[in-house]
Parts: C-alpha cells; structure tokens; sequence
C-alpha cells in the first residue's frame, strides 16, 4: 500500500452505487482507493436478504483486510450504503474495529432516503466513539444531478483536502 497517499477512501458497495461515489471523492482527493473485503455480502436477492437480516440483528463482523492500520493516512473517507437505517454492517465493523484510525474520519453514504441515513450517520458516530469530521449522504434519485454536486463540494469542503482541479 502506498502510505505516501494522505487520504484512503474506503469503500462497501453491493450494487455499485457507493463504488461510483467513492471513486470521484478518491479522485477529487487524490486518496488511494481501498475496497473493504466483505465476502459474506454478495449481490442478487440472496445477498439482499442476508445484508437485510445481519443489518437488522446488528451483527458486525469485520473479514480480513488488506491493511492492518490505516493511522497512517491523514484522513479517512468511509462510503457504502444505509442498510436498514445503520451504515451497512462493513463499514459498523470497521468503525468498531481495533484497526487504528486517522484523527480525522469522515463518512459518505449513499442510500434510498433522506431520513434513513440521518439516523445511519448518528449510528456512525456512535461506533466510532467519537465525532466524525464530515458527514454527507447521497440519495439515490439524486445521482448525477446537480444536488449530487452540491452535497459532494460542501463534504470536500468539510473534510479539508480538496484537490485543485475539484474545487476549481
Ligand atoms: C439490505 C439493504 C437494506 C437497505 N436498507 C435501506 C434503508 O433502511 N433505508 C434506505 O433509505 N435505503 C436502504 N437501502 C438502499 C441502499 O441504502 C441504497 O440503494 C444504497 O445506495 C446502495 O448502495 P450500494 O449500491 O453501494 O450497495 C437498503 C439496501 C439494501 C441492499
């Protein structure tokens, strides 16, 4: 892994939506890009439904890694979707996990609807333990829209390491 990148972007996604986020803040970041290993989660109606229920009994179990620690980064962005109103149980098992973390953690989620991920993002901070530096969600009607934008700048913003070519 490549720790001269300041930024990881680390990302869940079961049907592509966080991927797509995540790759244009790893890219509006200049951050390394690391997809979290979750082999338990696989698409198709099987794969919904066992998301579904570990979701809904809280059951946050996090697989092996291709990091051991991700301290040294100087921040992290974490992207993946609201599963029944939580953060989808990979990114819960991370946040609960004893991999050291960057001061600054910050967490994007993409989901269904609005009130759903304002209750997921305070779960969040709660398994972290303490306060997020940023938060953003993502709705799904709203992809490529001009909200997506909007929602997209404010969070470089807040997380603080804005590319040049992004905020220009
Ligand atoms: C098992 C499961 C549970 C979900 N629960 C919710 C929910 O409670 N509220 C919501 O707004 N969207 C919910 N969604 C929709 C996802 O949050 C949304 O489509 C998200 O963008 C999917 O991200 P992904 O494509 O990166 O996996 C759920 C999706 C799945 C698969």
């Amino acid at each position: 892994m490549d720790r001269t990148n300041k930024t990881a972007v680390v990302y869940f996604s079961l049907t592509g939506h966080s991927q797509r986020l995540a790759t244009r803040l790893a890219r509006a970041l200049g951050g390394e890009l690391i997809a979290l290993n979750a082999p338990s989660y696989r698409s198709g109606l099987l794969g919904y439904l066992h998301a579904g229920f570990d979701s809904v009994r809280k059951k946050c179990v996090l697989a092996p890694q291709r990091f051991t620690t991700l301290a040294d980064f100087d921040r992290l962005v974490l992207c993946g979707p609201v599963w029944t109103s939580y953060p989808a149980t990979p990114l819960r098992a991370l946040l609960r996990s004893d991999i050291d973390l960057p001061a600054s953690v910050n967490v994007f989620l993409t989901t269904g609807s609005q009130s759903s991920a304002e209750k997921a993002l305070t779960v969040a901070e709660q398994d972290l333990g303490r306060a997020l530096t940023a938060t953003a969600f993502l709705v799904n009607s709203a992809e490529g829209t001009e909200q997506e934008n909007t929602v997209v700048e404010a969070f470089l913003r807040t997380v603080g390491a804005v590319a040049q070519d992004e905020a220009s």
